[in-house]
């Protein structure tokens, strides 16, 4: 089975990033055949900085290897290294209905929101499509929110098998995210880049403690019993055991445990469970050459994977002399 996903870099990877998706990501890689790769071209609707969006890149990769991501079993690549894709975009882009893009949220949102939109954001599914389907992908792993631009990756994939009368394209299957990890923020809101409230896993040990102390709790004294439902708590609870979460939150309704003594315990717990994965990145990060070299023989691979299905539906649609 050929799992395939996409992570856009734009953005350092964050508390919300591993538990909602890059820990499922590597855990996936034991089910079958896994290509990742880091979306630079999807990031050029939102980084506009040549220098930021190759960082990124170098960011998200060292993330994702140090989370560990098995290069050994796992093809990992930057996206813009496989350019092929952005021909197979133009060959779906020319049956792709105009209905169908319009319906995209990611779209709609922005256009509901009154901010401006550019092509590349109306085509984004598009490209998408032409990522999963160049590979016949048999699972993509994402989040609820992408879901919609798979069912239009498997519209995409009929209806050019449909017109050119060839079975070119296997229908991919979503596999969603478990959805019981939406991580909240500092502020209280989900975390997101986007937010300013993300607690970044990598960052130095100073930055994550201010972070940690700064999560928002309401103003209740250490005697107050607890509501053991705010964001302090589910963040608490991403590094505890069953077991201890209910030992926890029966001494938090009890009254007497002050929210102090839970960032102290956040901030510790954090370490220890991310200490490998800083470790690991600390000395990755030491090698960059190394980094280039798995990226660089994963597009490699990638191409190769690539090739004959391009091939075929280049020959479906009668390009080239054939
Ligand atoms: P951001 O919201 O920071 O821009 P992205 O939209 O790039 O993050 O998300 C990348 C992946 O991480 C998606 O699969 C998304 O579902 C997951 N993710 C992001 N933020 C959270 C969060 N706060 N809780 C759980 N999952 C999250
Ligand atoms: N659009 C996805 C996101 O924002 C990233 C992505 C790009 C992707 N291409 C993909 C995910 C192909 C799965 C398959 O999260």
């Amino acid at each position: 089975m050929r799992i395939l996903s996409g992570i856009t870099s734009s953005g350092e990877c964050h508390l919300g990033n591993y538990f909602g998706a890059i820990r499922q990501h590597i855990e996936l890689q034991s089910k079958g055949e896994g290509i990742y790769f880091i979306a630079d071209y999807h990031s050029m609707t939102s980084v506009r900085d040549a220098a930021e969006r190759r960082r990124l890149v170098r960011e998200v990769a060292l993330d994702y290897l140090a989370c560990g991501l098995d290069t050994e079993r796992t093809i990992l690549y930057r996206q813009s290294d496989v350019q092929q894709v952005c021909e197979l975009t133009w060959l779906l882009t020319s049956i792709a209905p105009m209905g169908l893009l319009e319906r995209s949220h990611a779209y709609k949102d922005k256009v509901a929101n009154g901010l401006p939109v550019d092509h590349g954001l109306f085509a984004y599914p598009v490209l998408m499509a032409a990522d999963i389907l160049i590979y016949r992908s048999d699972l993509v792993p994402v989040g609820q929110d992408q879901k919609q631009h798979l069912e239009m990756a498997r519209d995409m994939a009929q209806r050019f098998n449909h017109v050119y009368g060839v079975e070119v394209f296997k229908l991919p299957e979503a596999h969603i995210l478990d959805e019981v990890a939406v991580v909240p923020g500092t502020d209280g809101r989900k975390m997101s880049k986007s937010y300013d409230n993300a607690i970044r896993m990598f960052w130095p040990q100073k930055r994550i403690k201010k972070a940690v102390m700064g999560i928002v709790t309401d103003s209740m004294s250490v005697e107050d019993p607890k509501d053991t439902t705010i964001p302090l708590f589910q963040l608490w609870s991403l590094f505890a055991s069953e077991a201890e979460r209910e030992e926890m939150f029966a001494r938090a309704k009890a009254g007497g445990l002050g929210y102090g003594e839970v960032k102290k315990d956040i901030l510790e717990r954090l370490l220890e469970f991310f200490g490998p994965m800083r470790e690991k990145r600390a000395e990755l990060e030491k090698r960059p050459d190394e980094v280039e070299d798995i990226l660089a023989s994963g597009a490699k691979r990638a191409q190769q994977l690539g090739a004959p299905v391009l091939a075929e539906a280049r020959e479906a649609a009668g390009l080239g002399a054939g």
